[in-house]
């Protein structure tokens, strides 16, 4: 039986249980560190919504890392992409000649990854590579690959372990989806 989370108006029920989410984590890092044995890459987080999950993320990883973020906003409070991107703070580190992993908690429309991507490239890294937790099926605005996926997912609205619903709600351990309405009483 799905748990089910009133917010407000909306009930929310599980998606993707603590544990799913674990072992999936551990599979992504097994494959980051194969593919950057010998190397130091840098992980840069997406503040706020990438916290929690590259904080799990880092303590599966086995080679020399360093980690530094990025905080972007596009969406205000709402539940539906604003579409307009800012830079609410810069990296602090150097990229050039660096193994990057840009680390998100989802990509969406997929406008904050592209932001993102554009903005690191321009600095010339050694390597790029795009680690998403989550990816909403047919991203509309991305043409390039986003190379380690946890889990690929419907274009619905999700919770918990991170992403916020009007900035409340990221320190649920699971992650979470807008119950149908009409299916789920009150
Ligand atoms: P984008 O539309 O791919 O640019 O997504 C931008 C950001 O919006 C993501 O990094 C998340 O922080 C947030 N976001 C996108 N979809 C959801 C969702 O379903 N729930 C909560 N936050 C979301
Ligand atoms: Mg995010």
């Amino acid at each position: 039986m799905a748990e089910l989370i009133k917010i407000n108006s909306d009930t929310f029920e599980t998606f993707i249980t603590e544990e799913q989410i674990r072992k999936r984590i551990k599979e992504i890092a097994m494959r980051i560190n194969e593919d950057y044995a010998g190397k130091t890459p840098i992980f840069i987080g997406v503040l706020n919504g990438s916290f929690i999950f590259l904080a799990d993320l880092i303590r599966e990883i086995n080679v020399d890392c360093e980690i530094d973020f990025f905080k972007l906003s596009s969406y205000g409070d709402a539940k539906i992409s604003s579409g307009q991107v800012k830079l609410l703070k810069e990296l602090n580190c150097e990229v050039a000649g660096r193994d990057i992993l840009i680390v998100e908690d989802i990509v969406d429309s997929g406008l904050s990854i592209a932001f993102i991507k554009n903005i690191i490239e321009k600095e010339n890294p050694k390597s790029l590579k795009l680690v998403s937790l989550l990816l909403k099926k047919g991203v509309p605005k991305i043409d390039f690959p986003v190379d380690y996926v946890g889990f690929e997912i419907p274009s619905e609205f999700v919770i918990g372990y991170g992403l916020d619903y009007a900035q409340k709600v990221r320190n649920l351990k699971s992650i979470y989806r807008l119950a149908p309405k009409g299916i789920i009483k009150p």
